[in-house]
């Protein structure tokens, strides 16, 4: 029997596809929620969150089968009812999150009556999904999410993607490392139709489509014929449509007229629209039309569309769900959107080394500490640390200090560099005459300052040093 007090330890791991946040870890991330954030205010959209669990009919209902099967329950385990429940039905009545757009929707709804058309709205929640982890894909994430809801038009398809475009631009991303992928479930819809299958397997004959690349394919070509698709007419037909389309882009992307669509329908008015308001925005050359996409949620309508990157799962999705807000019971609105994970991401900016790493993220997160006090004099210079510490703090500023007790300054100084420390104040014989020593970390130079204007000395050479 363990003696009273003594502690046997246990080693726990975190979680399967879940990640530890250290401090270089941490900013990061923090570097991306930044550049989500700065880019989602200058392209005018308002932050808002919501619950991190909802009910799990929410998504039964709302999001359909592909997410259904990733989520994580959740119950007290307090109530009995509820336990019985879990056990009868294998059903808890709450979700961790798996995505943002239902919340969203329900929160529209709610207040439908007094928001603005169009809203505008971002939100960077974490996420959790039980799938498989693997590149790319974990069960806990972050995902920026933009919508402008209440307008119909292109234009508020564009203005997404723009604001997902501005964000990879604002990164050092280029249409280089990534495309967005245009398509268009309506479309899509039509064709299906042309290619046998029925206006009741339609919401099947989609979910198959999204399938696609993670099914053998004579168990693709078996679910095919169960609902009368002739998959080799409908690859011939979106081939020729998604030619079209992209002839038309490209001779607007360089300057054109948009030629004429030999097929006549809404969906392709849409998509012309479509053009049009990409081309007003400037993003052409970020785009192309790819109409294998038909998006996994069950609530997207009309437009929808992924970004990708060579080699990697989607970086980001999305497109619009015209119905969704009326189905929870607010007025018919439209709405579009787009959801973009922060794992994708991260290696995307790895592989081009675009992730700013050491004392330029520092700088980019405005974590550089302005000064690191170091002493090394006598006693009587050690004593002056804490104070000091404390009065530019009180200052306002970002300061540090030693713990160390050495006295070698090279060993001060690699601790003032190591946090990217703008200026040590060094605390040496000159202390007892009211003096400091101010070495700038950035260019080597040194200066005797008054201990009495020190505050004021690094909020004027630091701004100096930012200009
Ligand atoms: P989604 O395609 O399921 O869409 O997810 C969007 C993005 O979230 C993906 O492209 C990926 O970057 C990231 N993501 C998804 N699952 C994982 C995962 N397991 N691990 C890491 N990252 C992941 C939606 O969620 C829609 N609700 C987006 C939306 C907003 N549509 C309209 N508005």
């Amino acid at each position: 029997m363990a003696s009273p007090g003594s502690i046997r330890p246990v080693r726990f791991q975190g979680p399967k596809g879940t990640r530890d946040f250290y401090p270089a870890e941490m900013a990061r991330r923090r570097y991306i929620e930044q550049a989500w954030r700065t880019v989602s205010i200058r392209h005018g959209f308002d932050e808002i969150e919501g619950p991190t669990f909802e009910s799990a009919d929410l998504y039964a209902v709302k999001s359909g089968e592909a997410i259904l099967g990733e989520l994580f329950q959740a119950f007290s385990g307090k109530s009995p009812e509820e336990v019985e429940q879990v056990r009868s039905t294998g059903r808890a009545p709450y979700a961790l999150r798996p995505e943002f757009t239902p919340t969203l929707a329900r929160m529209f709804a709610d207040r439908a009556a007094s928001l603005p058309r169009p809203t505008k709205w971002f939100a960077i929640p974490i996420h959790y999904r039980a799938e498989r982890p693997q590149r790319g894909r974990l069960r806990e994430f972050l995902q920026w999410n933009a919508d402008v809801i209440g307008e119909e038009s292109p234009q508020a398809d564009a203005e997404v993607i723009a604001l997902a475009v501005g964000l990879f631009t604002e990164l050092g991303l280029s249409g280089r490392h990534l495309t967005v992928r245009l398509s268009n479930r309506d479309l899509v819809s039509e064709l299906l139709i042309e290619s046998g299958v029925g206006e009741a397997d339609l919401a099947a004959a989609l979910t198959l489509l999204d399938r696609r690349d993670r099914m053998a394919a004579e168990e693709f070509a078996r679910s095919c014929c169960q609902i009368g698709l002739d998959a080799a007419a409908l690859a011939a037909r979106l081939g020729e449509v998604q030619g079209e389309m992209n002839s038309a882009l490209a001779a607007m992307e360089n300057g054109g007229a948009m030629p004429p669509i030999a097929r006549k329908s809404p969906a392709i008015g849409q998509l012309r629209g479509l053009i049009e308001a990409l081309g007003a925005q400037g993003i052409l050359k970020w785009c192309e039309f790819d109409f294998s996409i038909v998006r996994g949620l069950a609530y997207y309508t009309g437009t929808v569309f992924e970004v990708t990157a060579a080699g990697e799962r989607a970086v980001a999705g999305g497109g619009r769900y015209d119905r969704l807000i009326a189905s929870f019971g607010g007025p018919p609105t439209p709405a579009v959107g787009f959801g973009m994970g922060d794992v994708v991401l991260s290696l995307v900016l790895e592989e081009h080394g675009l992730m700013p790493e050491g004392e330029r993220l520092a700088e980019c997160l405005g974590t550089r500490p302005d000064a690191f006090v170091v002493s090394a004099g006598d006693e009587s210079s050690d004593a002056v640390v804490a104070p000091l510490v404390a009065e530019l703090r009180r200052a306002g500023l970002h300061a540090r200090r030693s713990y160390k007790a050495t006295k070698k300054i090279d060993k001060l100084l690699k601790d003032a560099a190591a946090c990217y420390s703008r200026f040590a104040v060094i605390l040496d014989e000159t202390c007892s005459t009211g003096n400091v020593q101010v070495k700038n970390l950035d260019d080597g130079s040194q200066d005797t300052v008054m201990r009495t204007q020190l505050a004021q000395w690094i909020t004027q050479h630091r701004s100096r040093a930012h200009v």
